[in-house]
């Protein structure tokens, strides 16, 4: 390993003691490596800026930051057990390259607000991944309600048929959902969306910082103004990213279920395209749903990372070594959701329903509400007309179509009212924000 940031003269180093405190932490540091760099990048101006740095200094870090960022890139340099942590690779790397200059770059920083500022950087960029993909998922469902407004599809409760929907409003459920996830995700986003870069290890340092500057230069909304609380919300802030993932996951978790419902032959209701399905070594018959089984698995995937996070938040104030392991749940999460949901809007667009079999599993007792509704509007006490109505359950459909009833169901965002335009609203609104 290269000579560690902090070593001491005289004092050994214990390779396996050192072994246990990296961890994997170096081969994580790969994921966010590029936004360490790009907030070296932003420090080192700042330290021009005030003085610390020449505008020579500058140039030659910059230049060795990009060069590095570009080898790191094309796989010329490969972050390693080399290092103790991606932070130490910077250094190591500008100071081999540069001499002084890089020995200079740490001035005012301590690698507590150096992960925190990465970690910002990567967060805001999943993010508005999860709201991107949550809209894509959203316009889907939106498209796939309006043209398939009529279709008759039964509704559940229970897993028991109950009354007649159609797959306008299940899209339209769906749609809703995911715009609420979108929201959630850009809410989520801007509360991440704030500097900690000059924080330094938690306490300010006797240095008039531009963290103005830095604060610009990497494109964030605002700077975080308490050096206690730059430290104290490491976790937190992980926590809140994995909370809107999850929102989003949750609901990838219960459509998943639905899919797998209605693919089944039981149901019959929904064929996915060939690609959507793989087959058994054993069972030529089969044909099995694995990716929306997979997609359903990812919450459990997420949820973990979150409880992983929230268990290492039982700390006092100020930095410990405990808030490094939040990042491989971070990674881990992000890393499975995201995959999960990129593959959900084509999926979406391309399932195909099967009428003919939705139509006949909606029997004649689920027409009894629509029965029961229609005496309490004639002016019969809903309870007796409910009574009524179950008594005749089996003959309640008589006469009936699943069109009527869902022409009939006018109450706002019904069947005959989806209200579609003020779902699109609020959609055309999350490009906005
Ligand atoms: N790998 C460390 C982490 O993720 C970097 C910060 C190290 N700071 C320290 N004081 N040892 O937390």
């Amino acid at each position: 390993m290269a000579e560690l940031l902090w070593q001491k003269p005289g004092v050994a180093v214990d390779a396996q003691i050192q072994h246990f405190l990296a961890g994997d932490d170096v081969v994580l540091d790969r994921e966010f490596f590029l936004h360490d760099i790009a907030a070296s990048t932003a420090h080192a101006e700042g330290l021009q800026r005030i003085g610390i740095l020449s505008v020579q200094e500058l140039e030659g870090l910059k230049r060795e930051l990009a060069a590095l960022a570009e080898d790191f890139r094309a796989g010329r340099f490969v972050l390693d057990e080399r290092y103790e942590d991606g932070h130490s690779a910077i250094e190591a790397r500008l100071t081999e390259r540069l001499g002084d200059a890089g020995r200079k770059i740490h001035t005012g920083r301590s690698r507590n607000d150096q992960v925190l500022v990465a970690t910002r950087l990567w967060l805001k960029e999943k993010l508005a991944r999860v709201a991107r993909l949550s809209v894509e998922v959203a316009r889907v469902a939106l498209d796939r309600a309006a043209a398939e407004k009529d279709l008759p599809l039964p509704g559940y409760t229970h897993i028991q048929r109950a009354v007649v929907s159609s797959c306008g409003m299940w899209w339209a459920g769906w749609a809703e959902a995911f715009i609420d996830d979108a929201v959630r995700a850009q809410d989520t986003l801007r509360l991440v969306d704030c500097n900690p870069l000059g924080t330094a290890a938690g306490y300010g340092v006797n240095l008039g910082l531009d963290r103005e500057h830095t604060t610009a230069a990497l494109g964030f909304a605002r700077m975080q103004v308490s050096p206690v609380y730059a430290q104290l919300s490491r976790g937190k802030f992980e926590l809140a990213a994995l909370e809107a993932l999850g929102s989003a996951t949750l609901d990838l978790r219960r459509i998943a279920w639905d899919l797998s419902l209605f693919t089944s032959a039981e149901f019959g209701f929904v064929s996915l395209p060939p690609q959507y399905t793989t087959g058994s070594s054993i069972m030529p018959n089969k044909r099995n749903p694995d990716v929306i089984e997979l997609m359903r698995a990812t919450h459990a995937s997420v949820a973990a990372a979150r409880t992983e996070i929230e268990q290492l938040l039982s700390l006092p104030s100020g930095y410990h070594r405990d808030l490094q392991a939040s990042k491989g749940a971070i990674f881990h999460g992000f890393s499975r959701g995201l995959a999960a949901l990129e593959l959900l809007p084509a999926l979406l667009a391309n399932l195909e329903w099967r009428p003919e079999r939705m139509r006949a599993a909606i029997d004649s007792g689920m027409y009894a509400p629509d029965v029961a509704v229609e005496a309490a509007i004639a002016g019969v006490p809903f309870r007796e007309a409910y009574r009524a109505a179950a008594a005749a359950a089996d003959r309640a459909g008589e006469g009936r179509t699943p069109e009527a009833s869902l022409a009939a169901r006018t109450s706002p965002g019904a069947a005959a009212d989806l209200r579609l335009e003020e779902l699109q609203a609020r959609w055309a609104r999350l490009g906005q924000g």
